[in-house]
């Protein structure tokens, strides 16, 4: 293993920050809408720039509360140091730390043109470490992980998330109605990364998601390929870490996922549901018109 036993030490000594805030409870602050940012995520985040910059010191830093240093290296680590932010603010013990390593093209900075080589994700709360090198696999705790045999999607249990930001663009409600009713069921947990380290370690067949952003998705989508499962966007196309579209599974039920989200995007009415503001609006003329 060339980088993830140094990263591994990293997102424990992270983690471990993150179990004590857990602990104590922390502040909430809104970025906006219902996201929202604890002095947690902020602090961890800090604490992580710092150690790759000991470790790895010719190595860039991106992450998702603002860390952008040497963004014209070769290698670059694509950070969340706290994946599932509205779990934790609630006591919700459903959260990680997740580090991707991009290995870049030479004279670009723009994100997610490299392909990713390393990625490391921590769960503090149940001690579950997860590794992923290029070509030499995906670990739990130092065992080897593959994804699960299932070959049917009516025998799956799966996974999703929603947007914290404009959520009510989003048409996925609609894509979570439809796998409910054709799966063992959907589990909406909030934590991207561990959606796709379960996918990897064979406790959920599939996760997809729109709009997730680098550091979601860097090393979770390295532990599936590792662990023997497929990413695409949801035509089957390619996944790019800009892409903003991942499907994540098993590799045997993936046809099947893509051919179904194929005639929901062709049939369905894929509206927006209406706002709360727009549901009173409605109720109002409702009212208004029985007198
Ligand atoms: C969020 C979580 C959640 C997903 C959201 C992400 P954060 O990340 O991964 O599961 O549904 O789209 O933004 O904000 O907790 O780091
Ligand atoms: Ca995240
Ligand atoms: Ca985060």
């Amino acid at each position: 293993m060339v980088w993830t036993p140094k990263a591994a030490a990293i997102a424990r000594e992270a983690g471990a920050r993150l179990r004590e805030f857990f602990a104590q409870g922390v502040e909430t602050e809104y970025k906006g809408d219902v996201d929202l940012v604890t002095v947690a995520d902020r602090t961890v985040e800090k604490l992580i720039r710092g150690r790759l910059a000991e470790v790895f010191p010719e190595h860039g830093v991106y992450g998702e509360e603002g860390t952008r240093e040497r963004m014209e290296g070769e290698f670059r680590w694509y950070v969340d140091p706290l994946d599932g932010t509205t779990n934790f603010a609630h006591g919700f013990p459903q959260f990680c730390v997740s580090m991707g390593l991009e290995q870049r093209p030479q004279g670009t900075s723009a994100t997610g043109d490299g392909h990713i080589v390393a990625g490391v994700i921590y769960d503090p709360l149940r001690d579950e470490l997860y590794t992923a090198e290029r070509n030499l696999g995906a670990w739990l705790n130092g065992k080897r992980l593959h994804v699960s045999r299932t070959k049917e999607l009516a025998e799956s249990l799966v996974s999703t998330g929603f947007p914290s930001r404009k959520r009510h663009e989003s048409p996925n409600i609609h894509f979570y109605h439809e796998f409910t009713l054709r799966s063992h069921g959907v589990r909406r947990a909030g934590s991207a990364a561990l959606d796709l380290a379960f996918v990897a370690a064979g406790r959920l067949e599939a996760f997809w998601e729109f709009n997730l952003n680098p550091w979601d998705t860097a090393a979770g989508i390295l532990l599936v390929e590792e662990a023997g499962g497929r990413i695409t966007d949801f035509a089957g196309r390619p996944f790019q870490l800009n892409s903003r579209e991942v499907l994540a599974s098993n590799g045997l039920i993936h046809a099947e996922l893509v051919g179904l989200f194929e005639d929901l995007f062709a049939g369905r009415n894929l509206a927006p549901i209406p706002t709360p503001r727009e549901f009173a609006e409605r109720r109002a003329e409702q009212a208004a018109a029985k007198g």
